[in-house]
């Protein structure tokens, strides 16, 4: 009897220990992914090429091109669609704008707050 109750204690500890150091993992977890997030999206002193490389890689450039009528192909024509507000109405759905790259895909938050940031520093080249 005295034996039995010896070990449930050792079990009851060994549980606890086991919880609390998985309560541990996943709060470590849940802060190294915060950190990430504020980590990567770097919005000090966005110039040209870094907007560049936003239209690319979200394949803005492939209907944008020179003959569009919008057209996204060159520092002039990015910056005038920036500016007159048509960009960020575009790409944040707003309405009265086409949503760009269409109706159910937003780019990612990373690369809003990017162009955002661009315009807001005075579309730098
Ligand atoms: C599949 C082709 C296609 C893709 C991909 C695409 N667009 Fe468009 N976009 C269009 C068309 C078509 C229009 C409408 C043109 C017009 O207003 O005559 C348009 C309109 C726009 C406008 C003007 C919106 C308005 O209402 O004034 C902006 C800004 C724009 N696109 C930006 C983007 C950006 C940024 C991306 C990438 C995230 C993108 N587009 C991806 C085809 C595309």
């Amino acid at each position: 009897m005295k034996l039995m109750m010896k070990k449930s204690v050792f079990l009851l500890v060994l549980l606890i220990l086991t919880v609390s150091l998985f309560v541990q993992c996943k709060k470590d977890n849940v802060e190294s992914q915060q950190q990430n997030t504020v980590n990567t999206c770097d919005t000090t002193n966005v110039t040209y090429s870094k907007i560049v490389s936003i239209l690319s890689t979200n394949s803005c450039i492939g209907c944008h091109g020179s003959s569009a009528s919008v057209p996204l192909n060159n520092y002039d024509n990015v910056k005038t669609v920036a500016l007159s507000g048509r960009l960020v109405g575009a790409v944040e759905h707003l309405s009265g704008y086409n949503p760009m790259p269409n109706s159910s895909q937003k780019i990612s938050e990373c690369d809003r707050k990017t162009i955002k940031a661009w315009i807001n520093q005075g579309t730098k080249n």
